[in-house]
């Protein structure tokens, strides 16, 4: 009973933000993402007769007890689902930039909900899949499914139709992860969402945005408007931001760098190329271009002294089971 799964991270560009159900994590608005080509999660779950306990390593290391607590809840719904009982060891590798605030619940999550499915004899579909990694963090719903992705919030209670669809779509965007050096531990996103739910007056304001920015943008992507597809996701993201300095107490995500970055994306559109930025739950900023202007939107924001490193991304391939397990 051993499987081993891949999964993507994804970026939003509408964001999910908001819960309005905390323990099965069912959102308050819809949200679209594009899953990436570059930083994945690889995990192999084994069930095991022997086991007392769930065992958790994380890129090579024992995970801290906090750590296995979340993974066992969330394999508790899988083994209630199979029913069975056994416990597992779980083996779980990011290939994403360390400390870079890129670490993504979402690949984490739909890379062990794809391997503990199969692993405990489940035969799930993709719809049942996003369902399962929601319930470990909203984003992985997403990363089940490549290319643009949209989750579909639902209404029902018990979060039977809160899942995420593919857009079907084949275009090649270029999206660059532009890594700032982490200057202070964030406030995690999913207390972050939290509080602005609770407290932000912003809050409403955010939600009463979303179906024309997801209307728009989705007629963008019929339509391979780039322009339009760059000025909502990069407002969306700003009225996202705009929700944490409404709440109480205030937090806000960015750092200088972040405004440097963002300076120089608006720097590059009145240059005449087009570029538009996005922000998620941390200092760091995707950057989206079409991609004959890559090599310009690099060479540009590599001058920032605030940049780190870029990576380059392109929309990248959905959830995998790997074959020989
Ligand atoms: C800002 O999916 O990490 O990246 O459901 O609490 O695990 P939990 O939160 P998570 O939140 C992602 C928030 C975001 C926007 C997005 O990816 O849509």
């Amino acid at each position: 009973m051993k499987a081993t799964a891949r999964a993507n991270t994804n970026i939003a560009l509408i964001k999910y933000w908001g819960k309005r159900n905390e323990t099965l994590i069912l959102p308050m608005n819809n949200s679209l993402s594009i899953t990436l080509d570059k930083f994945y999660t690889e995990t192999t779950v084994s069930f095991e007769e022997n086991l007392q306990e769930d065992q958790f390593f994380l890129n090579g290391q024992l995970a801290s007890e906090m750590e296995i607590k979340k993974i066992t809840n969330f394999l508790n719904i899988v083994r209630n689902k199979a029913g069975i009982t056994l416990k597992a060891r779980i083996d779980s590798t990011n290939h994403v930039p360390t400390a870079a605030g890129f670490a993504s619940s979402a690949s984490g999550y739909a890379a062990l909900a794809t391997a503990a499915a199969k692993a405990s004899g489940l035969n799930l579909s993709k719809k049942e899949l996003s369902i399962l990694a929601r319930q470990g963090s909203g984003s992985a719903c997403r990363s089940i499914y490549g290319g643009f992705v949209e989750w579909q919030k639902g209404e029902m209670e018990d979060g039977s139709d809160s899942y995420a669809v593919p857009i079907a779509s084949d275009w090649k965007l270029s999206i660059m992860s532009v890594m700032l050096e982490q200057k202070q531990k964030e406030v995690l996103s999913r207390e972050g969402m939290k509080r602005t739910v609770e407290t932000s007056p912003f809050y409403a304001g955010w939600l009463a945005t979303i179906e024309d920015d997801l209307a728009n943008i989705k007629q963008a992507i019929t339509n391979r408007d780039f322009e339009l597809l760059g000025t909502i996701a990069e407002n969306n993201a700003l009225k996202m931001h705009a929700t944490t300095l409404g709440a109480n107490p205030p937090f806000l995500y960015w750092q200088s760098g972040t405004i440097e970055v963002m300076e120089k994306v608006k720097e590059l559109r009145i240059s005449g190329i087009p570029a538009f930025f996005t922000i998620d739950a941390g200092p760091n900023v995707k950057v989206l271009c079409e991609p004959q202007y890559e090599e310009q939107v690099y060479q540009t924001l590599s001058q920032l002294d605030a940049v780190q490193e870029i990576f380059t991304c392109h929309p990248g391939s959905g959830a995998i089971l790997k074959e020989g397990i």
